[in-house]
Parts: structure tokens; C-alpha cells; sequence
């Protein structure tokens, strides 16, 4: 069965309770969701998964220096995440306080590894964002992000 890693950062829970929805979501496509904290995830690990979605906390307008730091360790392998399917998503404080611009910035670190990345016509477009602690829209367009993103797995692996 086709892998799908979910990983986040969280301090206070929000980011991590988006993970948990976004789970649910590829679950509901009948793929395994792994959901990892990232402090809990050695960057060889993300070779053994058919997609990738991270996510973290908006920290001034970008990701966590954790979610970072986990990047900048897999240049040892650079090339070798080709062709898998990525997404993002982010947690603010704020409406308008940089969750897009976290999630653009995890994406353009999975683009120049030449992953995959589907936009979002109808939901949120660049991935799940979240302002506070996630309520009931935020669970939707969690779980929605994960079904797309399992979905486009079982098409590229079919
Ligand atoms: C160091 C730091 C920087 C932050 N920067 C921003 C920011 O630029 N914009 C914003 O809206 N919220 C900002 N926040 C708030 C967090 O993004 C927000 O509380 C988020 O929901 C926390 O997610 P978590 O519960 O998963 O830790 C910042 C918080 C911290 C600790």
C-alpha cells in the first residue's frame, strides 16, 4: 500500500491537531498516513514515502527553523525525492499573518527536490491554513488536502 508522511511542528498543538485531520483525509482514500512529529523524524525516512505534507507554524511569515533544518539535511540526497507528490500546510495567529507564505516557502523547498505539488481550485488554494486553533472549516480543508493528495498518489502509482 502507497505511504503517505505527515509531518509537523507544533508547539501548542494547533499545527499538530491539522496534521491529525489531514491523516484522516488520506485515510479516507484508503492510503496509510504516518504523522510524525518532526523532532521524531530522520530525513532518510522521507525516501521510503509516496508523498510528503508538512506542515508547521507560521513563525515571521515561514516555517518553524525546525521544518527548515529538516530540509537542509536532506541535501545528502539531493535528486532522489523526484517525482514524489508534496504539500503544505500552516498554522497562524493571524488572518493576513504569513501562512501562505509559510506554506509557498515548505512548497518551493519540495519543488527545487522536483516533487509534485497540486494546487486547489475550490479549497484552500496552496494547502490547509489555519489562523488559532483549528475549528470546523479548517478540519474540512485538512481532511480535504489529504484526500488530494492521496488521490494524485494512486493516479501517478496506477
Ligand atoms: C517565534 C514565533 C513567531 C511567530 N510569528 C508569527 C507570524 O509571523 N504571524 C502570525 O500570524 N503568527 C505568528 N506566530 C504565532 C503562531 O504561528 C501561531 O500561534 C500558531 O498557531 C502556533 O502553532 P502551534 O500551536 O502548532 O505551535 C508566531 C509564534 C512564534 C512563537
Amino acid at each position: 500500500m502507497a505511504k503517505v508522511l505527515v509531518i509537523y511542528y507544533s508547539r501548542t498543538g494547533n499545527t499538530k491537531k491539522m496534521a491529525e485531520f489531514i491523516g484522516e483525509g488520506v485515510k479516507k482514500e484508503g492510503l496509510e498516513a504516518v504523522i510524525k512529529d518532526v523532532g521524531e523524524v530522520e530525513a532518510d525516512e522521507l525516501l521510503r514515502y509516496e508523498a510528503l505534507i508538512i506542515g508547521s507554524p507560521t513563525y515571521y511569515g515561514t516555517m518553524a527553523g525546525q521544518i527548515k533544518q529538516l530540509f537542509d539535511e536532506t541535501v545528502k540526497f539531493h535528486g532522489k525525492l523526484e517525482g514524489k507528490i508534496g504539500a503544505a500546510f500552516a498554522s497562524s495567529a493571524n488572518i493576513a499573518g504569513g501562512n501562505e507564505t509559510t506554506i509557498l516557502d515548505i512548497l518551493n523547498a519540495m519543488l527545487i527536490h522536483g516533487m509534485i505539488i497540486q494546487g486547489d481550485p475550490m479549497g484552500d488554494h496552496y494547502g490547509a491554513v489555519a489562523i488559532a486553533a483549528p475549528d470546523s472549516r479548517v478540519a474540512k480543508q485538512c481532511s480535504r488536502l489529504g484526500s488530494r493528495v492521496a488521490k494524485l498518489v494512486k493516479k501517478c502509482t496506477s
